[in-house]
């Protein structure tokens, strides 16, 4: 089973509040937005491996810490994803960003994806699928299923808020998945939000109705 990490930092806690007013306007929300994304990157991160280097200081030769040379790779989820990406590369700016893109079919209702384009070396690379919010959790398990079917074999979920749900059918569909969120909500609603939640992620990101 996946292990779903909440981040209860003060700093995370205090600006998701804001991100859920709806007082926030869409500046404010996308800035605010970009600062959690790059606050959860610095959680996301903390196992990152290290090597030993020498480095010259202005005083004397020293052995000091090194990221050990991880491939990272960002996915966010069109469009949403794209409002926490740049906050995160803020931290690990030599990661490398892929796309999935997702529509849901009028029929089945079930997501279909239209774009995926993902860096190289896949099977070696570290992923971070990206999608501000994990409400039924069918965007995400199939994100997931899209980079599994082209090798990808590890793989973390973030997201800014999670529903019971999302995180149910994620965990279900993909164990080996760890999810990292900011805020655990109560549920969702009939029509699919997440309760209390913050609305349409990508309509305050983007000021869009
Ligand atoms: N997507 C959103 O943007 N908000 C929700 O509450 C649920 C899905």
């Amino acid at each position: 089973m996946g292990k779903v990490y909440v981040f209860d930092h003060p700093l995370i806690q205090h600006k998701l509040t804001y991100i859920r007013d709806e007082k926030t306007g869409t500046k404010e929300f996308r800035e605010l937005v970009d600062e959690v994304a790059a606050l959860m990157a610095y959680e996301i991160t903390r196992e990152l491996p290290t090597e030993e280097v020498m480095v010259k200081t202005p005083v004397t030769e020293a052995k000091s810490k090194v990221l050990s040379g991880k491939k990272l790779g960002l996915v966010p989820i069109l469009r949403a994803g794209l409002g926490m990406t740049d906050g995160i590369l803020k931290l690990i700016p030599a990661a490398k960003v892929g796309h999935v893109g997702l529509y849901r079919d009028p029929e089945t209702l079930q997501p279909v994806e239209y774009y995926v384009k993902l860096p190289p070396d896949i099977e070696e690379r570290e992923f971070i699928v990206i999608d501000p919010m994990l409400a039924t959790g069918g965007s995400a398990v199939e994100a997931i299923n899209s980079l599994k079917k082209r090798g990808a074999k590890n793989i973390k979920m973030m997201c800014l808020i999670a529903a019971p749900e999302g995180v149910e059918l994620l965990n279900e569909a993909h164990p080996d998945v760890d999810i990292y969120i900011a805020g655990l909500d109560e549920k969702l609603n009939e029509k699919g939000y997440i309760v209390p939640g913050l609305g349409d992620a990508g309509d305050r990101l983007y000021g869009t109705k």
